[in-house]
Parts: C-alpha cells; structure tokens; sequence
C-alpha cells in the first residue's frame, strides 16, 4: 500500500486526479471505475478543468461505477447515473455510451448482478478503480459482513450508511434501503485501486481498515492485501497516526 499525505481535501484532490490524468495519459482506452460521494468531487472538478484546457482526452475511456440505488432511474436525480453526468460526465469528452453503472430499475437481481459482472469482464477488467471511504468502512456498498463477497450483489443498506448518505436527500426517509454493489472480487481485481479520503470523521475508519486486521467487519481492509493500493488522504483522515 502506498500512502499519499495531502494537506487537505483541495491537495488530496489534485493528488488524485494526477493519478487518474496519468492513467488516461498513458494508456487512453483505459476502463475507470469511478465512485460517488463527496470524497471523489474535487478530484472530478480537477479532471475538468485539465480537460478544458486541452491536457487530458477522455473520448477513449469506458467507465464503471461502482453502485446505484435500487429503485431509482437514471433521470432520478438522487441515482448515482445522475450524480455522475452533473459531476463529470457531461462536462468531459467521454462518450455516453461508454459510461456504465448498475441498472437499479432492473427488479431481476440475478440477472442485474450476473449482467454486470459479465460487462466488467467484456472490457477486460478495471485498469484504475477510484474508491471513498464509508464511514463503516464499505467501499462500493459492501457493507460490514461476516464474509466478502465477490460479485455484483444486492445489498441492504446498514443504519450507518443510512444515516451518512441521508444528507443528500429531502429526508431520511426518501433513502433506498437497497442498491446494486460491484462486489470485492470486481474491486481487487482492478489493476490499480486509488482511494481518496478526507475529514476527521474517517480518521478512525481510516486506522481501522489500513492499520488494523483485514477482516469482512471492515470491507475496505482487504485493500491492504491489493498490489498496487494508493491510499490518498488528508491530514484531518490520517490524524490517529
Ligand atoms: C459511492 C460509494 C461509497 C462512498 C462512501 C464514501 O459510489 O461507493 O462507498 O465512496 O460512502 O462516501 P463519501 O465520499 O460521501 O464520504
């Protein structure tokens, strides 16, 4: 694991979408897993800007992201397909229909999931995953468990992620209670994984996951075991050390 310090979320930012710039530069066709939340925002808005001034060309990129709600359509402007055209797909050059995440309208799970899975695998896999950080400790939305799981599953959320994701909606009430997850396997099979993580409020997450055992009660331990993990945190996140 590599560990990045960043003085705060603006440097972890850029730090970040240097890393993601360099991929696209080096190997333009690369397939990015991409993630939600406001951890992976400043890196977006970085990416951006270096593509409206002419440094990086997204138009060969495919992208997957990791999750959506169960029961939001992509017009929803809660679903996660929204979130990604507001924050970086409509504003950069990758071609629409080289944008995939999970169809949360899709109310056959087993097929949705084996679907998604099977589309990782017909791009050939990941080359750069973008992870945040829970404050549970998920990545994507798997959840603490008693086991890993590998694939593209149904999962319901916990209180926790209930509670932390309510801030984006009218009401705590108007949160899904479900979503579609790529699952571990999907994740640690990605060439690189790079995780951006920001605030005093993960700082004990933060311990736990990459300092402590790697064990399915924090999903995002199990990176500690991946080849090429970058962990890209603020000095706020990385306080317990
Ligand atoms: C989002 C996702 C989640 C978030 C995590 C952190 O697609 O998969 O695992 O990365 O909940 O969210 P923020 O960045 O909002 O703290």
């Amino acid at each position: 694991m590599k560990l990045i310090r960043a003085r705060d979320y603006a440097h972890m930012s850029r730090q970040a979408a240097n890393i993601i710039s360099a991929q696209v530069i080096l190997k333009p066709d690369s397939v990015l897993g991409l993630a939600t939340g406001s951890s992976p925002i400043g890196a977006y808005r970085q990416l951006i800007d270096w593509f409206n001034k002419g440094d990086v060309d997204f138009s060969k990129i495919k992208t997957v992201n990791l999750d959506e709600y169960i029961g939001l359509n992509a017009e929803n402007e809660q679903s996660y397909a929204y979130f990604m055209r507001k924050n970086f797909f409509d504003h950069i050059n990758v071609r629409s229909e080289n944008t995939f995440i999970p169809c949360g309208m899709n109310t056959d799970e087993a097929q949705e999931c084996a679907r998604y899975d099977a589309l990782i695998r017909s791009l050939g896999g990941i080359d750069l995953q973008l992870l945040g950080l829970g404050p549970n400790g998920h990545i994507g939305f798997n959840e603490p468990d008693d086991v890993f799981t590998k694939g593209t599953h149904r999962v319901e959320l916990t209180e926790a992620t209930i509670q932390a994701n309510k801030r984006f909606f009218e009401s705590e009430e108007e949160v899904p209670r479900a979503a579609y997850t790529m699952g571990i396997c999907d994740i640690m099979q990605a060439l690189r994984v790079v995780m951006v993580v920001s605030g005093e409020e993960k700082a004990e997450i933060v311990k736990k996951a990459f300092f402590g055992p790697v064990t399915p009660r924090v999903p995002a331990s199990i990176l500690q075991l991946h080849k090429d993990f970058t962990l890209v945190a603020d000095e706020a996140a990385l306080k317990c050390f």
